[in-house]
């Protein structure tokens, strides 16, 4: 077998083999046989020419079987894991993990990190005191079968093909291709032993795919894998015009997500959590209501099990940034847009997200909304806060939110968070 005939037979827009998908992705996981300008050059071949459905499915598997797969079977209780593509203020799978697992279902996710205007779940953890994201697989299966869900890093050896060939696209600028997404995000899922699986694929200015109609394709290209692969998927397609709840940002994120556990929280973030759980639980089979376990205070107890098991300490005080500005209404009226991408790259440009992936990030820095779309505000009136370490940060946090305020006579008509469910 060689590379550049793979590569050409791409490039030409030719349907790969499956000798040929087994081949490359083995030995480019292994490294040494296959140069990173090899798998880029692949990978720009699949960028513009696309995967034949049955081709993508193999090159999936072929992703899976590069590592190793969990085995879950010793937990005991249905596993059924949820997916984001990403958002600003998606902070969901904090209060999801404790909530589906006090249902009575183990939630074995396998996180990352952030990047870009994005956060990433793990960042979010550890501004908790003492949690690690670290947990081998026995002490995985462990927490599993007596708490019911875990967040954690994922092993080494888990889709190592995804782990190279997603940092080569992330600087080939081949990220955002269906194929490869999908893919890419469904070998992690597959590996990580789920039975099921719950999509939240992201709409609107702040998401990966910001037009539904390619959102869609995605949730549709992604269900169709996982039911390939034996994972019972379903994917919501939810809104992400404006920041889920009102923060984004570490340690502030996490304190949102215990107001919801605690019974309060934002009603657009408490709604996609438990639209989320909902799909979840009768995806596990379990005949429970996840809005009744919420105001039962066990999805609470649940987390607090949780952080405890990775070394956390759910009662200690979060990081608080040391300088706090604000950002005014411009005008009176009804706020009608807060753009979420520009929010998202403010609580970054604040030091809440990494430009690479080596850099660390601040557990304190982010931003809150005092206003969301549809509230009424007086000109003058507080509408952001910007929390950061470094009050140097501030000029190009408030550059990104230039133009993304906008303030109306009237109030914008409520559009839904959950715009369509998609199946097999
Ligand atoms: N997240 C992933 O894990 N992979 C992608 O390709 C994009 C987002």
């Amino acid at each position: 077998m060689d590379a550049v005939e793979v590569i050409r037979t791409k490039r030409d827009g030719g349907r790969l083999s499956d000798e040929q998908i087994g081949w490359f992705i083995g030995r480019y996981a292994e490294g040494g046989v296959i140069a990173d300008e090899q798998a880029a050059a692949l990978a720009m071949a699949i960028f513009f020419n696309g995967m034949e459905p049955d081709e993508l499915a193999t090159w999936t598997r072929a992703m899976v079987d590069s590592g190793t797969t969990l085995d879950l079977s010793g937990v005991g209780r249905p596993t059924v894991d949820k997916h984001s593509t990403g958002g600003v203020g998606d902070k969901v799978s904090l209060p999801l993990v404790p909530l589906v697992a006090a249902c009575g279902a183990a939630v074995p996710q396998l996180s990352g990190r952030g990047l870009g205007h994005t956060g990433g779940t793990l960042d979010k953890m550890e501004s908790i005191p003492g949690w690690s994201a670290r947990l081998e697989p026995d002490a995985m299966v462990e927490v599993l079968r007596t708490v019911g869900g875990v967040i954690a890093g994922p092993t080494e050896d888990l889709a190592p093909a995804d782990r190279r060939l997603y940092a080569l696209r992330d600087v080939t600028s081949t990220v955002d291709s269906i194929p490869l997404i999908a893919s890419s995000i469904m070998s992690k899922k597959v590996a990580e032993g789920t039975d099921a699986l719950v999509l939240d694929v992201k709409v609107g200015s702040g998401a990966f795919l910001p037009e539904v109609e390619r959102a869609r394709e995605l949730a549709e290209t992604m269900v169709g894998l996982g039911e390939h692969n034996g994972v019972r998927t379903v994917a919501l397609l939810t809104a992400m015009d404006t920041v889920l709840g009102r923060t984004a940002g570490n340690a502030l994120e996490v304190a949102e997500s215990v107001e919801v556990l605690d019974g309060g929280g934002p009603p657009d973030l408490v709604e996609v959590t438990l639209a989320l759980a909902g799909e979840m639980v009768a995806l596990a089979g379990i005949d429970a209501d996840p809005a009744e376990v919420l105001a039962s205070g066990r999805a609470r107890e649940a987390w607090d099990a949780m952080v405890r098991a990775q070394g956390g300490d759910p009662e200690a005080p979060l990081p608080a940034a040391p300088h706090v500005e604000v950002v005014e209404a411009p005008e009176s009226g009804v706020l009608s847009r807060l753009d979420c991408r520009s929010v998202g790259v403010a609580a970054w440009r604040l030091g809440a997200g990494r430009a690479r992936k080596e850099d660390p990030v601040s557990p304190s820095a982010g931003v809150v909304c005092l206003a969301k779309p549809g509230d009424p505000v007086e000109a003058g009136q507080p509408l952001l806060e910007l929390h950061a370490d470094d009050p140097d940060r501030f000029v190009a946090a408030r550059e990104a939110l230039d133009g993304a305020v906008e303030v109306a006579d009237e109030a914008p008509p409520a559009s839904p968070l959950v715009l369509d469910r998609i199946t097999a």
